[in-house]
């Protein structure tokens, strides 16, 4: 399944307004200021394009999930100064992403001028894929390029709707996770191996329906291993429990036989680090069916470890989707760590899904070492599943 959708390369942008819906949905402190500016990043190379071109670029997104209207936290004012500096250009915010003060100030860009409107999410009707908000979005612009991967399964008016009424197309960002993804899926080359973690099961059972008949080999780790124990019948303490997905998994565990590879030790703590100071607990590695009654699995084992990084060593492809532990605390970070650094040595081609993992690939240094890490976390997850992403579907067949 190669890309068919029409790209910024197949229009002419000149001298044209162009809107470009980005996904500048950045992690941020207290302090708001942005920590993880990787989003920024991946949208450079279509905003230079446009630019380059002449082209008068407008930008939209959205930013955290505000209710009910303006919200000076969600304002992206700190996303226009962060991109100004990596474009070394100023990049001025619209006080507001339509109506006529919007329309004003864009109606003064020159060519090759980038103006980011405010966040898109100040208005309900965003989310509603209101016709008439995706229609002021639209009067804005002479062409639309969706760029925002991480977007894309929400049928919202900026991804979606304004699709409706503007020539849309694909931006780089889009394309290139498209094919790395599709190609992974449909054509990887073998062995094959998926690694997923994370903590419910119920979350990724569409991706394991749909990727445990394409892969050699499915590895699980992380809180959802303890319910894959639990219907093999062992002790699993107090870990993590998907209750309602136990049929599931053992519908898994059957279908899948010699495919499937669960952890075989595993680190547990005397408690939830998120309910006590971590610093107090105590930890230790036990084989897996030997989890005491009041303890709880935290990460994968060493010996799980080992035998990750050997089945990764003889992979061609691998795909790694959620953490193999509660990575956010160090101490019980090791295992995911392990994971990242088995697929920086591995000389497969390495895709890491969005969300958790990518930002454990990037906290803990690994992010050069991987062939592709996907901006997109719950729309990475969708194109897994083998859903048609509504911000895809709309733009202009090749
Ligand atoms: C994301 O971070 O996954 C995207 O930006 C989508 O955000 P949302 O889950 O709030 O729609």
């Amino acid at each position: 399944m190669s890309f068919n959708k029409k790209t910024v390369e197949d229009v002419d942008v000149a001298g044209k307004r162009v809107l470009v819906r980005v996904d500048f949905n950045v992690p941020q402190d207290d302090t708001g200021a942005i920590t993880d500016d990787r989003r920024i990043r991946a949208a450079l190379p279509t905003i230079q394009y446009l630019s380059g071109k002449g082209a008068r670029v407008i930008l939209a997104s959205h930013l955290g999930r505000p209710k009910g209207g303006p919200t000076p936290k969600y304002s992206l004012n700190p996303v226009a100064e962060r991109l100004a500096q990596l474009l070394s250009q100023p990049v001025p915010l619209a006080p507001d992403s339509v109506g006529p003060e919007v329309q004003a100030l864009v109606g003064a860009l020159q060519n090759g001028d980038v103006l980011l409107l405010e966040n898109v999410r100040f208005y309900p009707e965003e989310e509603k894929n209101d016709p008439e908000y995706a229609l002021k979005l639209a009067s804005l612009a002479e062409l639309f390029v969706n760029d925002a991967f991480g977007t894309a399964h929400r049928a919202h008016a900026s991804t979606e709707g304004v699709a409706h009424h503007l020539p849309a197309v694909a931006g780089f960002l889009l394309k290139k996770e498209l094919d790395y993804l599709g190609e992974t899926v449909e054509n990887p080359a073998r062995p094959f191996v998926a690694i997923l973690g994370g903590a419910k099961v119920k979350d990724k059972i569409p991706v394991i329906e749909s990727l445990l008949p394409k892969v050699d080999t499915l590895i699980i780790v992380g809180g959802m291993s303890y319910t894959f124990f639990k219907a093999q019948g062992k002790e699993i303490g107090k870990s993590l429990l998907d209750l309602n997905s136990l049929d599931f998994v053992a519908k898994v565990q059957a279908e899948a036989g010699d495919k499937l590879m669960l952890p075989v030790d595993v680190t547990v703590a005397d408690g939830n680090p998120f309910d006590v100071d971590p610093a107090t607990l105590h930890t230790k590695v036990v084989p897996v069916g030997e989890i005491p009654a009041d303890w709880e699995g935290v990460d994968i084992g060493p010996v799980t470890l080992k035998a990750i990084a050997a089945v990764l060593g003889g992979a061609k492809t691998v795909l790694w989707n959620g953490p193999a532990g509660i990575f956010e605390f160090p101490q019980f970070a090791a295992g995911t760590i392990g994971v990242a650094q088995a697929l920086a040595d591995s000389a497969a081609t390495t895709i890491v899904g969005g969300g958790d993992s990518a930002a454990a690939v990037e906290k803990f240094g690994f992010a050069d070492q991987m062939t592709h890490i996907s901006t997109g976390g719950g729309a990475s997850l969708e194109f897994l599943e083998g859903k048609e992403l509504p911000g895809v579907a709309a733009l202009l067949d090749k």
